[in-house]
C-alpha cells in the first residue's frame, strides 16, 4: 500500500485489527479513523535490534524489554514488574496438576497489574505532550493511574461506577490525589462517558482501549516465560475488558516473529457467571460478544458487560486453541481462601477466577493433567478488604490475661 505510514525512528506505528489501517505512532487516537474497530502497536520486527542475553543482564521487570515498548523518554516508573511466579505444589496436587503455577500480579507498586500498563500508558502521555490522563474504572486502574500521574507530577481524573468499587482502590485513588468521580451507573457507562470526556477535552485517556496500556501489560507473559524457561502450555487470566488477555498474547506472537519460542500458549479467559458476554461468545461461535446489560458479580474488578477488547481477546483465544469458562461467585470466593490458606497466596475475588477456572476445566476433562499453566492472579488481597471480612470469623476477643487467653486456644 503506497499511503502505508512508514514505521518511525522507534520502529512501530499503530494499525487498524479489523482493516489494517495505519496511524502515525504519535497521534492521539484511540480507534480507527475509517471503521472504528481498535488499534496496536506495530512493531517493524525484522528491523528492531534486540539481543536477548541483554534482557537476561537487566532486572525482571517491565522496562527489560524495553526494546519491544513503545517509550522513547526516560520512563516515569515507580518499579512495576518482576513480580513472584508460585508453583501451587498444594493446590495442583488437589486439583490433579502437578505443573500448576500463579503470577501473582498483586505484587506490582499499586496492588495489579494495571502497573505494567500505566508505567508505559504514563510515560506515552508525556512522550506525546499531554498533561492531564483520565480513565474508567471498575477500581484498580483508577488507582493505578492516579499513582503513576503523582509520580509524573501531572493531574489524573477517574471515573467509578458508585458504590461497587473495592475500598482499597477507592482509598488508593483518594489518597494518591486524583480527581475521583463516582457516577450512577456501571463501568460500561463509566467508559463511554470518559472517552467522550477526553475527545471533547483533550484528556489523555488510558483504559485499555489505549493500545500502549497493553504493551506494558504484555511483559506478564515475558517475564513468565523467562521465570519458567520454557513456554507454558496455557496461560489463564481472568477476563473484564479483556485487555490483560489479549497484552499478553500479542506479546507472545512477538516473541514467536522474532523466532525467540516456538510455539504459543493456549490463552484461556475465565470469567464470573453473571458477567460473561466472552465465555457466551467463544461456546456459541460468535463472531463478537452480544453486551450483558447487567453484568453481576462480587468479583467487582470483573463486573463488567460489554468489554471493549473483546474483539482482540476472542482472536487471542481462538487462534491459540484456548478457550473460556465461566465461574461462580461461590467457587470464586472458595478459591480465593483456597489461595491464601493453602499457598499462602493473598489475591482478590477477580484473580481467584482464573485459578478456579483452571479448577473446573480440569473437572469438565478439558485441562489436561500434564498440562504446565500459568494463572495469572491480577490483585491484591487488600484491595477488596470488606469482601474478606465478611468471609471470615471475626478476631476474639478476651480479657487482657492469660487465663482467658489459653481458654480461648483450648489450652488446658
Ligand atoms: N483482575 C483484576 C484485579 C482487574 O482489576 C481487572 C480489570 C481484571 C482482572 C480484568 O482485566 O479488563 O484486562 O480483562 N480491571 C479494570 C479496572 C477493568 O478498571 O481496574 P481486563
Amino acid at each position: 500500500m503506497s499511503d502505508e505510514i512508514p514505521m518511525d525512528r522507534h520502529m512501530y506505528r499503530l494499525t487498524c485489527v479489523n482493516c489494517g489501517e495505519t496511524y502515525q505512532p504519535d497521534e492521539i487516537i484511540y480507534t480507527c479513523r475509517k471503521c472504528g474497530h481498535l488499534l496496536t502497536v506495530d512493531y517493524d520486527l525484522d528491523s528492531l535490534v534486540i539481543n536477548c542475553e541483554i534482557w537476561e543482564d537487566r532486572p525482571l521487570s517491565v522496562w527489560r524489554y524495553r526494546e519491544l515498548l513503545p517509550v522513547t523518554i526516560p520512563p516515569i516508573t515507580l518499579q512495576e514488574g518482576g513480580t513472584p511466579l508460585y508453583h501451587l505444589e498444594r493446590l495442583g496436587r488437589e486439583i490433579g496438576l502437578p505443573h500448576l503455577y500463579a503470577k501473582h500480579e498483586g505484587m506490582n507498586p499499586s496492588g495489579s497489574f494495571k502497573d505494567r500498563g500505566m508505567t508505559v500508558g504514563v510515560s506515552m502521555a508525556l512522550q506525546l505532550g499531554k498533561t492531564t490522563v483520565a480513565c474508567a474504572s471498575t477500581g484498580n486502574t483508577s488507582a493505578s493511574l492516579a499513582a503513576y500521574a503523582a509520580k509524573a507530577g501531572i493531574p489524573a481524573v477517574v471515573l467509578l461506577p458508585a458504590g461497587k468499587v473495592a475500598l482499597g482502590k477507592v482509598a488508593q485513588a483518594l489518597m494518591h490525589g486524583a480527581k475521583v468521580i463516582s457516577i450512577r451507573g456501571n463501568f460500561d457507562r463509566a467508559l463511554e462517558m470518559v472517552q467522550e470526556l477526553c475527545i471533547s477535552h483533550g484528556l489523555y485517556l488510558l483504559n485499555s482501549i489505549n493500545p500502549f496500556r497493553l504493551e506494558g501489560q504484555k511483559t506478564i507473559g515475558f517475564e513468565a516465560l523467562d521465570q519458567l524457561g520454557l513456554v507454558p502450555d496455557r496461560f489463564v487470566l481472568p477476563v473484564g475488558n479483556a485487555g490483560n488477555i489479549s497484552a499478553v498474547y500479542k506479546g507472545l506472537r512477538e516473541l514467536l516473529a522474532l523466532g525467540y519460542i516456538d510455539r504459543l500458549p493456549m490463552m484461556t479467559g475465565i470469567q464470573a457467571e453473571g458477567s460473561s458476554p466472552v465465555v457466551r461468545a467463544i461456546r456459541a461461535g460468535l463472531p463478537e460478544v452480544i453486551p450483558e446489560t447487567k453484568p453481576e458479580t462480587v468479583a467487582t474488578a470483573i463486573r463488567i458487560g460489554a468489554p471493549v477488547n473483546a474483539e482482540k481477546a476472542l482472536t487471542a483465544i481462538r487462534s491459540t486453541g484456548g478457550t473460556a469458562e465461566s465461574v461462580t461467585d461461590g467457587e470464586i470466593l472458595a478459591m480465593q481462601r483456597d489461595l491464601a490458606r493453602k499457598e499462602g497466596i493473598g489475591v482478590e475475588p477477580a484473580s481467584a477466577a482464573s485459578v478456579a477456572g483452571v479448577k473446573k476445566l480440569v473437572e469438565a476433562g478439558i485441562i489436561d493433567p500434564s498440562e504446565r499453566i500459568v494463572c495469572v492472579v491480577t490483585g491484591h488481597l487488600l484491595k477488596d478488604p470488606e469482601t474478606v471480612i465478611k468471609q471470615c470469623e471475626p478476631p476474639v476477643e478476651i480479657d487482657a490475661d492469660l487465663q482467658s487467653l489459653l481458654s480461648a486456644l483450648h489450652y488446658y
